[in-house]
């Protein structure tokens, strides 16, 4: 009898057990494809080179401008648009931004005016440009001449190449700022309160200059002037930089628009109609188009924000990453990693950059979940590269970001790969102990990105550029 029961609860026991290995085992396979991993197409990571796919957002949306990449199908800056992206160069190039982010944040501020002295510069240091990958076109002046600038928040002052061009400009493609033509133009007066840091003066005009970390330059006269985002949404006196003598690597671009935290930039200066507030898409690839919305308008439901922390770096949102998950894993990672240089979120450096430990730790874990793919050398500052020839879709671990305030944010299957060629596509991650963290533009790829810098927050939602 007792025999009996005890193989009735040995039974039981098994079927309980069976039953709730087989459901786990089934979760773990469901989640192993639903939750854990993105399968894309191979072809969805390379740009088509002849037709542009502009994104609805930006013209459906009140104060919104299109984002597009420089390069692409979209762009009409770009002479040779068939011509291949030279990843070589962009990198080469989103490297030395990266380091001059590092040394802006190493100088002190004596050296940068002694410097500024020696060349009657005034004293004023920007990092460097970088690859300048993605521009807005925005009208200024009137009649408003419309003028394409590089989509910057790591820059405070929007400037753009003026007529006579006194010193010199860079060839551009789109005809240069008159300002004699425009009738709402305006010198910025030495004796203004907005002349205050800026070291030089001519007859009594205020002067700007800028020197990037590539020796790229822009002087000329701090000036006025009305600026024209939508038919709607006409701002009047916006202070910018009207430059007379420009050198340097700006992709063909007419000046630079600047988004970030400092008291010049543009959503600083136009506070009392945007309230600091703008989000923006990066479009998927080169021949889609995203979007720079300016204000609240069209801000998703769904954006989940993390506080804007102090960076060391004062021309850049700082934020809090506290960890990283790659598929199903949680990286090990401990929080002094990341505070010990903190991190930055920036719309000018394509690769993201992370302590070199998680780096590491991060590609251990995808090299893991990617094994079943053929591998190939690494290219520039990325080290893990794989082959995708003759493969219609790939199998991606998803890698989702926790900021601070307990915003988890989950990458696109775009924002994690840099294509180089079918034979090369690269993990967009690399690692470096010397520089903050800096969360890049491949990994901001169709996220819906919110700087409430009125509110001290950076926000995160899916599917931004649509
Ligand atoms: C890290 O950055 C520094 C300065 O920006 C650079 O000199 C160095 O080569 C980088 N290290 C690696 C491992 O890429
Ligand atoms: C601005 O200053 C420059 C240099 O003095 C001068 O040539 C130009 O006419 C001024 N523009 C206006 C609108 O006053």
């Amino acid at each position: 009898m007792s025999i009996m029961r005890n193989f009735l609860n040995m039974i039981i026991l098994l079927c309980v057990c069976l039953n709730w290995c087989f459901t786990e085992g089934a979760e773990k396979r469901e989640s192993g494809k639903v939750l854990d991993s993105y399968t894309i197409q191979v072809s969805s990571l390379f740009p088509s080179s002849s037709s542009c796919v502009p994104s609805s957002k930006a013209s459906n949306t009140k104060s919104s401008l299109r984002v597009v990449h420089m390069h692409g199908a979209c762009s009409h800056l770009s002479s040779n648009k068939d011509a291949r992206l030279d990843h070589d160069e962009i990198l080469r190039r989103d490297q030395a931004r990266v380091e001059s982010i590092h040394s802006k944040l190493s100088k002190n501020i004596a050296d940068e005016v002694s410097k500024a002295k020696s060349t009657e510069l005034p004293a004023k240091s920007g990092i460097t440009i970088g690859s300048a990958n993605y521009f807005v076109t925005i009208g200024i002046g009137t009649p408003k001449q419309d003028i394409s600038l590089i989509f910057d928040t790591g820059s405070d002052l929007t400037w753009t190449q003026c007529e006579p061009c006194l010193g010199s400009c860079y060839s551009q493609k789109e005809p240069k700022f008159n300002p004699s033509s425009s009738s709402s133009y305006h010198n910025v007066s030495c004796s203004s309160p907005m002349c205050e840091n800026t070291a030089s003066c001519s007859a009594s005009n205020c002067l700007y200059g800028i020197r990037y970390g590539d020796g790229s330059i822009t002087v000329g006269f701090l000036a006025k002037e009305k600026f024209t985002v939508t038919n709607s949404d006409v701002l009047d006196d916006v202070y910018f930089g009207c430059g007379e003598n420009n050198r340097g690597l700006f992709n063909g671009a007419a000046g630079l628009l600047g988004l970030g935290p400092g008291k010049f930039s543009f959503p600083s200066q136009t506070t009392t109609t945007y309230n600091n507030i703008f989000s923006y898409c990066i479009p998927s690839s080169a021949s889609n188009t995203g979007h720079l919305t300016f204000g609240s308008a069209g801000v998703s439901e769904s954006v989940k924000f993390t506080p804007i922390t102090s960076s060391s770096s004062s021309s850049h949102y700082g934020i809090n990453i506290i960890g990283i998950n790659v598929g199903d894993k949680k990286l090990e990672i401990t929080p002094t990693l990341f505070s010990t240089r903190g991190a930055i979120i920036d719309s000018g450096t394509v690769i993201t950059r992370l302590p070199t430990k998680v780096y590491a730790e991060l590609r251990s874990v995808f090299k893991e979940k990617m094994s079943s793919y053929k591998t190939t050398s690494g290219r520039s500052v990325t080290d893990t590269c794989y082959d995708f020839t003759g493969l219609e879709t790939v199998t991606l671990p998803k890698i989702s970001f926790s900021f601070g305030g307990g915003t988890v944010v989950e990458l696109d299957g775009k924002g994690i790969l840099y294509p180089f060629t079918i034979s090369q596509v690269c993990l967009a991650f690399a690692g470096n102990d010397t520089i903050p963290a800096i969360f890049g533009n491949v990994q901001q790829k169709t996220l819906e990105i919110v700087h409430d810098v009125a509110g001290r927050r950076v926000g995160f939602a899916p599917n931004g550029c649509s």
